[in-house]
């Protein structure tokens, strides 16, 4: 039925043609996006941008897409686009400047709600005028949107956004339903290539976050394969200086009983000397390694670091020389530490001696305090760390700094880089042993050449300060009381015995608490003492005095131990009302700690 007209194609075959140029440019943009979109990973920012430009050319109109925020509740604009420059500027002030709110009434929110698509044709200006305020509406007119259309991006049953387009202009023809097709075809597969994009980027992060998991579980591995080994080397180093501390106890005690007898002249006194000293270097040593297997007895007191550290300055700087500078940084407000004061002074010596000798030709020495919370985050990946409320002591040094396979060994007994006579390796795991019992951790962070920070955290407590308490003073360590010495080593026994008895003391001795228990029973005349071994074959010390306290409830009891076991200590720390004396035993230790307990007030009848 085509008309043929004189000249030209005729009018319903120009008409066909125009319908078919727009339905194949729509058919290649459809293409082309699909194309994109199948290769498209994170890229779709830009891709979407590419879309809207294909569409808007296409329409003659104006194309935008807005995505769901991740609160659920608005549609935020991520691309728009206008042949003219402009207009589309106008475009972005006017209609998708912001947000719009999921629950709205206008044609984008109702689009995107209903997942159905909204096409308003031949929109009336009192229409587009209505949601614009007067000064706005000569440039509303000047867009002219006449046409919309509105398709909502779907995935998975759900709408994450919405795609519009518009024709814009009085005399622009309506949008049809090929129109419609085409959008929301382009609509679906946008829509697809987006959760596509999304759930790659999802699957990238969960990829990173296990990766970055499983380096953190390597880490912690390789911490608690370290803590491990200390343990192991623990128990072994306490083990052995649980032994020697009886025989040092027998090889000082008779060096100091024999010294005290030779005359000034004696030619053995040199000798002598040398015996005792030996002795007494052995007994560091135990001490060192009881430290470390942290099985030194601790007396804690709520400390403030800073005081501690105050109080140490003039013996640091004496320490380090006058090369090396050194800078303190109290922290303000700094929360309390429950700790052995004695210890935590040679934790800051040890590390202080140790800057000191990484800095041979000068240099910083640093000590700095502060609190630090540290987090659940931070314990996961720190070995040993209980979350929480901490106090930190960090010690830096501008020195040589040391390599992975040192740091890695430096908390070792005996292990040392510095050359004979120099260093015995136990300064560190003294620190280690003492910061551990102390229930807190210690890190090291070095580099050859750019110096080491040792960090130190306690955990802090919310009670304050607890003043030192004061020594007895002591005028005579002589005495003629009566005591009753327990031990099951025979001649840590005997040295004891004698060096008492040289004293003045009446001594009776057992060998086991049973034997001590049947000697009290006979005896009649008050006993004013016990002095017992901790641990003995089938009674312990603790018991044997609960017993002998219950038959003679005077009498004053001092345990005698080298070693921290339960029946006197608790996690280390001694109990209430307990005095002990530690072994290695040295005859002016034994006599200072029996006249101070037998001097003290007797506010505590143990
Ligand atoms: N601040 C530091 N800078 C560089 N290296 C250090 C530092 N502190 C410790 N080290 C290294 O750690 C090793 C062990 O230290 P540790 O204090 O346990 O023993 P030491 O200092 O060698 O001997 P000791 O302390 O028993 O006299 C040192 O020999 C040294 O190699
Ligand atoms: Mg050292």
């Amino acid at each position: 039925m085509a008309v043929v007209g004189e000249r030209g194609p005729p009018v319903a075959e120009t008409a066909h043609e125009n319908e078919l140029q727009r339905l194949q440019d729509r058919f290649l943009v459809l293409t082309e996006a699909m194309q994109a979109f199948a290769g498209a990973t994170t890229e779709h920012p830009l891709l979407l941008d590419t879309i809207v430009r294909r569409v808007a050319e296409i329409v003659g109109g104006f194309c935008w897409v807005a995505l769901l925020s991740e609160d659920g509740r608005w549609l935020i604009p991520v691309a728009s686009f206008h042949p003219d420059a402009a207009t589309l500027a106008l475009i972005r002030r006017l209609y998708i400047a912001i947000p719009l709110p999921v629950d709205g009434p206008l044609p984008p929110s109702i689009a995107f709600r209903s997942g159905e698509h909204v096409l308003v044709n031949d929109l009336s200006p009192a229409q587009v005028l209505a949601r614009f305020s007067p000064e706005d509406h000569a440039a509303v007119l000047g867009v002219g949107v006449r046409h919309a259309l509105l398709a909502p991006l779907r995935a998975q049953g759900k709408s994450i956004g919405v795609l519009s387009m518009a024709r814009c202009g009085a005399e622009t023809a309506p949008l049809d339903q090929a129109d419609v097709r085409f959008l929301r075809c382009l609509a679906d597969h946008a829509a697809l290539a987006l959760s596509n994009a999304r759930l790659l980027a999802d699957a990238q992060r969960e990829l990173a976050e296990r990766r970055r998991t499983e380096e953190a579980l390597l880490r912690t591995e390789e911490q608690l394969r370290q803590a491990q080994k200390m343990e192991a080397i623990g128990r072994l180093a306490g083990g052995v200086a649980h032994d020697f501390n009886n025989l040092l106890s027998v090889v000082l005690s008779y060096s100091h009983l024999l010294l005290d007898d030779l005359a000034a002249t004696d030619p053995m006194r040199a000798d002598l000397e040398e015996i005792k000293k030996a002795g007494e270097r052995g007994a560091d040593l135990t001490r060192q390694l009881l430290a470390f297997s942290r099985q030194q007895v601790i007396e804690p007191r709520i400390l403030d670091l800073n005081h501690v550290v105050e109080s140490m300055d003039k013996m640091i700087r004496r320490l380090i020389g006058e090369d090396i500078e050194l800078k303190t940084s109290p922290g303000r407000e700094l929360g309390r530490v429950v700790t052995d004061p004695g210890h935590i002074e040679q934790v800051i010596l040890n590390l202080v001696v140790n800057a000191r000798d990484a800095m041979p030709d000068g240099g910083t020495l640093t000590i700095e305090t502060g609190n630090a919370e540290l987090d659940e985050a931070y314990a996961r990946e720190h070995l040993g760390v209980t979350p929480g409320a901490h106090v930190m002591l960090a010690i830096s040094d501008s020195g040589s700094g040391m390599d992975r396979a040192t740091q890695e060994r430096i908390f070792e007994p005996f292990f040392t880089t510095k050359e004979k006579g120099k260093g015995t390796g136990l300064g560190l795991s003294t620190v280690f042993g003492i910061v551990k019992q102390s229930g807190g951790s210690i890190w090291v962070y070095s580099e050859p050449g750019n110096g080491t920070t040792f960090k130190v955290y306690l955990p802090r407590t919310d009670e304050t300060a607890t003043a030192l308490g004061r020594a007895v003073r002591l005028t005579t360590v002589r005495g003629s009381e009566t005591i009753l010495l327990v031990e099951d080593d025979d001649p840590l026994r005997v040295v004891a015995c004698g060096i008492l008895r040289k004293n003045g003391y009446r001594v009776l001795d057992a060998r086991s608490g049973g034997e001590a228990l049947l000697l009290c029973e006979r005896l009649e005349q008050p006993i004013d003492l016990l002095l017992t071994d901790v641990v003995m074959p089938q009674m312990s010390g603790r018991e044997l005095a609960r017993r002998l306290t219950r038959l003679r409830p005077d009498l004053r009891v001092l345990y005698m131990s080298g070693y921290t076991e339960d029946a006197v200590v608790h996690q280390r720390v001694l109990d209430a009302g307990i005095t002990l004396l530690q072994k290695p035993i040295t005859p002016d230790v034994l006599l200072h700690k029996v006249r101070e307990l037998l001097e003290a007030p007797r506010a505590n009848p143990r």
